[in-house]
């Protein structure tokens, strides 16, 4: 499904380190790849020199090689296969752009209509389905719904659980990417107590997921095209972000050749925090709790504070130190939306505006280089289109599931693939003998 992979290139270039305490050298291959940093290839320190790297949270670790999404934080640059995310949101639409981060190349007419037709005919959901929704309270949070209901796919769809087989590679990939929606809107649809609506072939995606998630069985519903564009549009920019925590996730769990559908249920695991994807809630809670503009410099002060555990949520990115080129395009967005629905004075707005204006001019937001992040706009749009708060990670997460899918299958196409299992730096107890209890204090 994806390109060749290692496509790296090493030279003769070489980093040496040096352990001053033995004067021990050890030289490690740089290798360069199409375009960003080069990589000190340090497969073999452990090995070579008795040392592990040492790196919380992966801040400057290269944990695969991948030639699915590029970003530039300090440019704001997002390519998806080499096409900037600009030019896909104005051009392009999810369909397209799914069939581009697993395909690798854009499709021409026949390709798409194929991909577009495949994917319409893998929207229903086992009728089974039903069941597992009916073991969760209907106060729950759609997020643990989408855990436990994705994680239930597992135990179905024995036809395509060969990972190393390509054809059920594609035919759960397909599934995945055609499920969502209709597992997100039925976790709504649950939560509200209305009737699952079923997807409807002649619907394109995201109408079909507007309609699923919206319609009733009393009166048609009818579809906003201004909607239904801003959706596929918010999905297309939701749709993959190299490396990040939740498709790290994906690429760790399916490392251990774990079952495909149980491994996007993990990554919706990790996608759930309000570090992460879980951000997109948390910015409507803050906006709701500052409440006014006159508040706002009072918790920008305490975002500084650091004894304050306060964040300003929808700002600051682990890569972006400019401004995330999807929050530009959120935010253009969010007013097409705002002014088709009548409510471009959306107070909500005014207060984002506001509180981003303010942030952007504070010292300490330019010099920690924090800008809105790709959450800070998407709530207030999908609060503006009837899209409860609860809901709002769930559509990131239907988004984002083309990009683990991709990840996950790029990971078990490559050949220098091996199961992920870091090291660590033990601080704890040194060998000690036990004690009996008779012995103890
Ligand atoms: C997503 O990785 C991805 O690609 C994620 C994502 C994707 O598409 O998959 O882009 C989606 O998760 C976007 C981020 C959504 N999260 C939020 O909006 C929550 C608020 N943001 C912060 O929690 C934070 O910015 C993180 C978690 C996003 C990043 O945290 P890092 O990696 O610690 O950020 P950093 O190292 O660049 O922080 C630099 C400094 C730190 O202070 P010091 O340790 O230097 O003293 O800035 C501080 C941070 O504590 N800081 C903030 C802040 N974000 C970072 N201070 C106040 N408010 C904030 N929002």
């Amino acid at each position: 499904m994806n390109e060749k992979v290692v496509k790296s290139s090493s030279s003769n270039r070489t980093v040496t380190l040096v352990d001053n305490a033995t004067g021990r050298e050890f030289s490690f291959p740089v290798i360069s790849g199409s375009v960003g940093p080069d990589v000190i290839d340090l497969r073999n320190l452990y090995q070579d020199t008795g040392f592990f790297t040492f790196d919380p949270g992966y801040t400057s670790t290269g944990s695969c090689e991948s030639a699915i999404t590029f970003i530039d934080g300090n440019e704001g640059t997002l390519l998806y296969r080499g096409y900037p995310i600009q030019d896909l949101a104005e051009h392009s639409d999810f369909m397209e752009a799914c069939y581009l981060l697993l395909y690798g190349d854009l499709p021409n007419a026949e390709q798409k209509r194929r991909f577009e037709h495949d994917i319409t005919y893998h929207t229903m959901l086992h009728e089974q389905m039903h069941e597992f929704y009916d073991g969760f309270r209907r106060d729950s949070h759609p997020m643990a719904v989408m855990v436990g209901v994705v994680g239930a796919l597992s135990a179905f769809y024995h036809d395509s659980t060969d990972i190393t087989n390509p054809r059920h590679r594609m035919i759960a990939s397909y599934r995945m990417i055609a499920k969502m929606p209709t597992i997100a809107a039925w976790a709504y649809k649950y939560a509200i107590g209305q009737p699952f609506i079923y997807p409807r072939n002649e619907l394109k995606y995201s109408e079909n997921f507007l309609h699923m998630l919206f319609a009733n069985p009393c009166e048609p519903y009818v579809i906003n095209p201004v909607l239904a564009r801003a959706l596929d549009r918010i999905l297309i920019l939701h749709a993959d972000h190299e490396q990040n925590a939740s498709t790290s996730t994906v690429r760790l769990a399916g490392s251990s050749g774990a079952n495909p559908f149980a491994c996007i249920a993990a990554g919706i695991a990790s996608l759930w925090g309000p570090a992460h994807g879980g951000a997109n809630e948390a910015v409507l809670r803050m906006l709701e709790e500052i409440g006014d503009k006159s508040r706002v410099p009072e918790y920008v002060k305490r975002a500084k504070d650091p004894d304050d555990p306060f964040r300003l949520m929808g700002f600051g990115h682990r890569v972006y130190k400019n401004y995330d080129p999807r929050a530009r395009i959120m935010r253009q967005t969010c007013y097409e939306v705002l002014d088709e629905l009548g409510v471009r004075d959306e107070p909500l707005l005014e207060l984002a505006m506001s509180l981003e204006n303010i942030a952007l001019d504070d010292e300490f937001f330019v010099k920690k280089k924090l800008y809105p992040n790709v959450d800070f706009y998407s709530g207030i749009i999908f609060k503006a289109m009837g899209i409860p708060l609860s809901m709002f990670t769930v559509l990131f997460a239907v988004a984002r599931t083309v990009g683990w899918v991709a990840q996950w299958n790029e990971m078990i196409e490559d050949p220098t693939q091996k199961i992920g299992r870091p090291r660590q730096l033990y601080t704890g107890a040194t060998r000690r003998e036990y004690k009996l209890l008779a012995q103890r204090a």
